[in-house]
């Protein structure tokens, strides 16, 4: 249906959800989101002022707020105007209606600022997306000194919203929290997204995984993001999300606009189960780059962990003879095969090959690589520094820093200037030369730590500092896969910071934590999937006792844990006894036949250990489902546990096959009843395929 048109309100439609705006003269009204009802039942009442301390501006539920007139709720926009007016006074002057996509231009009352605000709708995919441009279409230069892309307006308060808290290696810890007569904000004010609070919402009051509603939205970002949620005396909850204002400021001279990052929304009556299936969809098939969201991710073997800086040539291709022999498709040597970068002290922003440890440079080791069969993969930090480097030495000028303040530097190391074109082409001349020269498949680049000092004095507007950093990173590597097509990349910042959708637009995964425990895995690896799909999810089976935890667990365990996303190995294989790679060339083998279903399946949580002991996660590809079951602790002598399945079809006959067990069902009897698991003993696990016959 796309959009109608019914006198002065606007409805917009997807396959199961409506949305509603009214236009007035001095507002665009929010008026519904959520089921679709005919949009010639809407009549809203005129607002009328209740007293003088309650204005209407923030009685009135706003589609488009801006900081001007009688407002002093949160808003989506705030400008300075040349001549010091920071006061708007945005008027409705024209709307367009397309299948797919609704503009509407407003445009100030004496100043010459117009505001698109558009919104594009994915029928099918149950999303519609938001943003807002701004337009400087006069002569004097304005400020923006606050965007918001999306503003909702929900009736009633009681709301619930959920994001993650946490820090390095414990991404994602969940919470849930209520919404009352004050602001709750999420945000990033450290240049990436970080490894706290995400840049999402989810709102409901009473949902659970498979009822009740729930209202979401991801934004397309990943620098200083924020969210407010604001619940209002006047009986109703706004939720808003944009650029972080916090020490940012856009200029637009004649002539020139800005375009706010995207937020893709949606609303669901089916809980918290229905709304990652549907983003998880949408994020593979209309985010991730195309020339590689289709494809079969490989099995990688990453030798951080095992080596950590001490690379050196044949120690690396004993490595990958080993992950040849498990089943390894792509060897990646991370840190430490550039430069004097002997530990992280020094080195970064050196990228030539250290002669000691490649003597012959990386050439004999790719060779080796590729003559196993695997593809070959490298790490990259380029947007950093260490002040102990050559480049640092001859270029002091080129990071981030303030006239009279020292820079501080954290992980011995400072943050390039990427706004400047000098440092931009040292970074993509450097990475052509790398990928022009070497038979390199995959590029991991990281960013290990956040901003300080963020002064660019190349800038006209220093604090457009914060926007342009990323832009100009995201821009290098849109420009390295236009030239490289086949080769692909991985987001990473110290593991989980930058998890976001602006990153995923250009990268082809995320590494998503250097907690790689498998335990706390489970909790980090749930969080992740609410929002972000499995096939962008790395995850690695690595060495026990972890080194972040020191818990040990058993090796089938860590293993149905990575395979939940796109499995990797990071442990010391060479020191792997004979039965440990028994185990991991089973368990690679297995995961090879199952991952199409992880990678482009559907996703059920189906038990956590949030609040429950055992954890179980299913996918479902068509007529094939796997389910990966964990008992973290055992409980007593119970070890018998029945877990009801999800999305088969009930009419059809499956075979279910966990381990040597083999027996079959009808969909009816595997969804009501279950199947039926012995787990026992701290840290066992299990898989199980179940597949139409
Ligand atoms: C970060 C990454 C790790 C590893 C190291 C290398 O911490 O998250 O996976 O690449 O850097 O220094």
């Amino acid at each position: 249906m796309g959009v109608k048109r019914f006198n002065d309100y606007i409805g917009i439609y997807t396959k199961n959800m409506q949305y509603v705006f009214k236009i007035e003269d001095e507002f665009l009204r929010h008026v519904h989101f959520g089921d679709i009802i005919p949009l010639e039942d809407f009549s809203l009442e005129e607002i009328k002022e209740v007293s003088s301390n309650d204005s209407i501006y923030d009685v009135a539920k706003e589609e488009f707020s801006y900081h001007g007139r009688l407002r002093y709720k949160e808003t989506c926009l705030k400008v300075e105007f040349e001549d010091g007016t920071r006061d708007l006074v945005l008027k409705f002057k024209n709307i367009i209606l397309k299948d797919n996509q609704v503009e509407v231009y407003l445009q100030d009352d004496f100043y010459k600022l117009e505001v698109v605000l558009r919104f594009i709708i994915f029928e099918d995919e149950d999303i519609i997306a938001r943003n807002v441009e701004v337009k400087n279409i006069g002569e004097d230069r304005v400020d923006i000194e606050k965007i918001f892309s999306f503003e909702l307006n929900l009736e009633g308060l009681g709301f619930f919203i959920h994001n993650v808290g946490g820090h390095w290696g414990s991404e994602g810890l969940r919470f849930r929290q209520p919404i009352n007569y004050s602001k709750v904000v999420l945000e990033s004010r450290k240049g990436n997204t970080g490894h706290s609070n995400n840049p999402y919402f989810i709102l409901e009051r009473d949902a659970t995984e498979d009822k009740g509603e729930v209202y979401f939205g991801v934004l397309e970002y990943s620098g200083n993001f924020k969210i407010v949620a604001e619940g209002m005396s006047y009986g109703h909850t706004r939720i808003l999300a944009g650029i972080n204002d916090f020490d940012s400021c856009i200029t637009l001279k004649k002539g020139e606009g800005f375009k706010s990052p995207t937020v893709y929304f949606g609303y669901t009556k089916n809980g918290f189960s229905d709304m990652s299936r549907r983003l998880h969809r949408f994020i593979r098939n209309n985010i991730m780059p195309k020339n590689y969201n289709k494809n079969i991710r490989p099995v990688l073997y990453n030798s951080w962990e095992a080596t950590l800086f001490d690379v050196k040539c044949e120690h690396q291709i004993e490595l990958a003879k080993r992950a040849k022999e498990l089943g390894c498709e792509l060897f990646v040597i991370d840190d430490g095969w550039f430069g004097e970068r002997n530990s992280d002290r020094a080195g970064l922003g050196d990228w030539y090959v250290n002669k000691e440890k490649f003597p012959k440079g990386l050439k004999p080791l790719i060779d080796e690589v590729k003559a196993l069969g695997m593809d070959f993969g490298i790490w990259v930090e380029p947007e950093m520094v260490n002040p102990d480097s050559d480049l640092y030495r001859k270029h002091p000028e080129w990071v981030y820093q303030f006239k009279n303040r020292e820079c501080t530097t954290s992980r011995n190391q400072l943050v390039l200037n990427m706004t400047l074109k000098e440092v931009q082409d040292y970074v993509y001349g450097f990475l052509d030369k790398l990928l022009s020269e070497n038979d390199i498949s995959f590029i991991k680049w990281d960013m290990n730590r956040p901003f300080s000092e963020a002064g660019a004095l190349n800038l006209e507007n220093r604090r457009s500092i914060w926007i342009k950093h990323t832009e100009a990173v995201f821009d290098i590597v849109k420009r390295l896969r236009e030239k490289y097509p086949n080769v692909h990349f991985e987001a990473c910042a110290s593991g989980g910071g930058r998890i976001d959708l602006g990153s995923i637009r250009y990268f082809d995964q995320y590494w998503t934590s250097d907690n790689t425990d498998a335990f706390d895995r489970l909790k980090i690896q749930e969080a992740y999937s609410l929002i972000y799909p499995a096939i962008a999810m790395r995850s690695w089976v690595t060495d026990c006792p972890n080194f972040l935890t020191n818990r040990t667990i058993p090796l089938k365990f860590r293993f149905h844990c990575a395979m939940m996303g796109t499995l990797g190995i990071g442990g010391d294989i060479n020191k792997w006894t004979e039965e440990e790679k028994n185990i991991a060339k089973k368990m690679i083998e297995e995961y090879k036949s199952i991952r199409h279903i992880v990678q482009f399946g559907d996703l059920y949580r189906l038990n956590s250990i949030q609040n429950d002991e055992i954890h179980s996660v299913q996918y479902v590809l068509e007529d094939e489902s796997v389910v990966f079951t964990f008992l973290p602790r055992q409980n007593y002598s119970k070890s018998k546990f029945r877990i009801k399945l999800k999305g088969l079809d009930s009419n059809k006959k499956y075979k279910v096959t966990t381990e040597e067990k083999v027996y079959y069902k009808s969909g009816a009897y595997l969804m009501n009843y279950g199947i039926e698991l012995e787990l026992k003993g701290d840290y066992s696990s299990s898989a199980t395929h179940v597949k139409c016959e």
